[in-house]
Order: structure tokens, then sequence, then C-alpha cells
């Protein structure tokens, strides 16, 4: 029997596969049956930093310290109706969530700046959260804030919340940083015990008749992986800190992959919405077989096996993949052409 057993942020978890923070994980029947089809962990729906300061008096404490752009942000973002769920009833549904399974249930923060609104972790780990995840999507749309001022508020952002609890807190990160490799290890610095790589960017699309941005959410697939595995690759052993790949995790193949360059584990949202959360038990039973057929007797003795740390070329990594990609199609169109 193939042990699947994997630690993420200090949590023994029993399998690779963990629930990413979808609406799937709003009823508590979903949620048992994510357990039963073999998920290891659930991350619950994100609560909005935008949504706590508009519900808390957080709001005013924002306002006074100055942060008028936050402020003038309020006028365009969802008003409080629009929101999923209440800050109680997250509370509420994280409990029950506990009480009715075994495995852990990690809560999600989404947000970009410091602000009272971080109490709000606090909350979640009197809840009995087993983590959380901290979502940090933004968009730098200001030219005049540099790349360097984005990540120190990011860092600083992380830092806060790390400090707000003894929970341990993960990171769910973008990859369009200059430097990933030197923000992951100080994300490590400030108190961050994992990272999620990575989130996925919602653009917009455009209605050319009524002249309207829309907002668009197209379930991933399992060509989004790649930047995800490459990077969880090179960043494998470089700091200490798990690893968790997001994005494009659809098949065994897929998780087997993302072990392999060096995650801890990995999540699904997409390929639950499309086929059903038993298809976690499908894809366990895929991973089984080919563990089995290889003679491996857990999943661990994988992790890091495709990383650039095991590798004795490293081109792969860096820009000689990059050349050879080029140069590689260059050629075969050529002989294609004889
Ligand atoms: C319907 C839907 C809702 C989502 N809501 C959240 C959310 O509230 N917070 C969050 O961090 N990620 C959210 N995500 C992103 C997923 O957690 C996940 O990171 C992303 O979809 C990539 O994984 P996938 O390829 O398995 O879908 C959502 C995804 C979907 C499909």
């Amino acid at each position: 029997m193939i042990d699947f057993s994997t630690h993420y942020l200090g949590l023994k978890l029993s399998g690779p596969i963990v629930v990413s923070s979808t609406p799937l994980s709003e009823s508590l029947d979903n949620i048992r049956r994510m357990e039963d089809a073999g998920a290891a962990a659930v991350v619950l729906t994100s609560l909005f930093e935008e949504q706590l300061a508009l519900e808390s008096r957080a709001l005013d404490e924002d306002l006074s310290r100055g942060t008028e752009s936050f402020a003038e942000s309020l006028d365009y973002l969802p008003a409080q109706s629009d929101y999923r769920v209440t800050q109680d009833v997250y509370l509420e549904h994280l409990q029950r969530a506990k009480d009715a399974v075994e495995i852990p249930i990690l809560a999600s923060l989404n947000g970009a700046t410091t602000g009272g609104w971080i109490r709000f972790a606090k909350q979640i780990e009197d809840a009995g959260a087993d983590a959380i995840e901290l979502n940090t999507y933004a968009l730098a749309t200001d030219k005049r804030q540099t790349s360097v001022a984005i990540e120190l508020q990011l860092l600083e952002l992380v830092e806060s919340v790390c400090q707000a609890v003894k929970l341990p807190v993960s990171v769910k990160l973008s990859q369009s940083f200059t430097s990933v490799a030197s923000l992951v290890a100080r994300l490590e610095e400030v108190g961050a015990k994992g990272v999620v790589l990575f989130n996925r960017f919602y653009q917009p699309d455009f209605d050319i008749e009524t002249l309207e941005v829309r907002p668009t959410l197209h379930f991933s697939t399992p060509s989004e992986l790649l930047p995800r595995l490459h990077w969880a690759a090179i960043l494998y052993g470089h700091a200490d800190i798990d690893l968790a790949v997001t994005g494009g995790v659809h098949t065994a193949e897929d998780v087997l992959k993302s072990i392999m360059a060096g995650a801890s584990m990995t999540m699904m949202a997409s390929a639950l919405h499309i086929h059903g959360i038993e298809h976690i038990g499908r894809v366990l039973a895929d991973m089984r077989y080919w563990l089995e057929k290889h003679e491996y007797q857990s999943l661990w003795e994988t992790r890091g096996c495709l990383s650039r740390r095991s590798m004795p070329d490293v081109s792969p990594f860096d820009r000689g993949n990059y050349i050879k990609t080029l140069s590689s199609y260059s050629l075969r169109q050529t002989v294609a052409a004889f």
C-alpha cells in the first residue's frame, strides 16, 4: 500500500490533494464529501479585506490612518451585500466544518494592505482554523508605485498577519514579481511558513457591443500548471518554506509532477467544479497505480526529484531552457520543410 502522507505548514496531511479556496466548500455536505473522496485538507473561500473593513470599525481606523486611496477605492468596490458571507457566518461555518471532519480546515484571508481588518485573523484562530492562507492578490496600476514599494507592502502585510496569530500562515502569491526567489526568502524571514504558487489573474473581458468591461471566470486547464511547476522546482530547497501548487492541477500526472518539482501538496478547484468532488478519489487511484508500477513505497520518495536542486544540468530552469526551446523549434520546422 502506497503511503501518500505529506507535510504542509507543520500539519500532517493524509495525501497530496487539498481543496483550494472555492465556493464548493461553502456547504458542509461538500466538505464531508471532500474528506470521503480523499482530500487531505480544505481551504475555505476568502474573506476580503475590503469586506472586513466595511463590516467593522476597522474602516474608521483605516480612514483616520490616512489611507485615502483605500477610502476612494471603496466607492467602486462591491457593496457589502455583494460578498458571499459575513464574517460571523464565516466563523460559524469554520467551526462547523472543524466539527464535521477530521482533516485540517484552512481559512483564507484576501487582502493587499495592512490595517484593522487583520484583527480578523485572530478570530479565525480562535474559531479553530488549522492555518491561514493569505491571498495577496493585487494589481499594480499606480504609475507612482514602484516594485520595491509593492514588495515592501506585501512583506509588511504578511508580517502583521503572522504576528497577529500563532497559526501557520501561507501566502498565495502572484507570479508577477521581478524576483520570486528573493521574495519567497523574505516572506520566510517575516514569518510565512508556506507559499502557494500561484494566484490566477482574472482579467475582465470587453463587450464591444455594450462597451462594457465584464468580470469573467474561466476554469483552468492543465497547461496553466507549467509556470507553477517551474517555480516549485526552482524554489525547492532554497528556503525553509513549504510549497503548494495551485493552478492547472487536474490529473494524477499533474499532482505527481508538482510533488516531483518540490511541492508539499497540490490544490484543486477547477477540476472539482468540472468533474465533481469525487474526482479526487479517481486521481488518487491513478496515482497509486503509477507509483506501484514504478515500485515506489511512498509519495514522499518522489518529492523534489525533478527540482532544480536535483538536476545535474540546471539549464532547463534557466536561460538555457529559453535558448534550447527556441532553437529546437526552429530545427523541427526546418526538418519538416524537407
Ligand atoms: C469559482 C472559484 C472561486 C474561487 N474563489 C477563491 C477565493 O475566494 N479565494 C482564493 O484565494 N481563491 C479562489 N479561487 C481560486 C482557486 O482557489 C485556485 O487557486 C485557482 O482556481 C487555481 O486552481 P485550479 O486550477 O485548480 O482552479 C477560486 C476559484 C474558482 C474557480
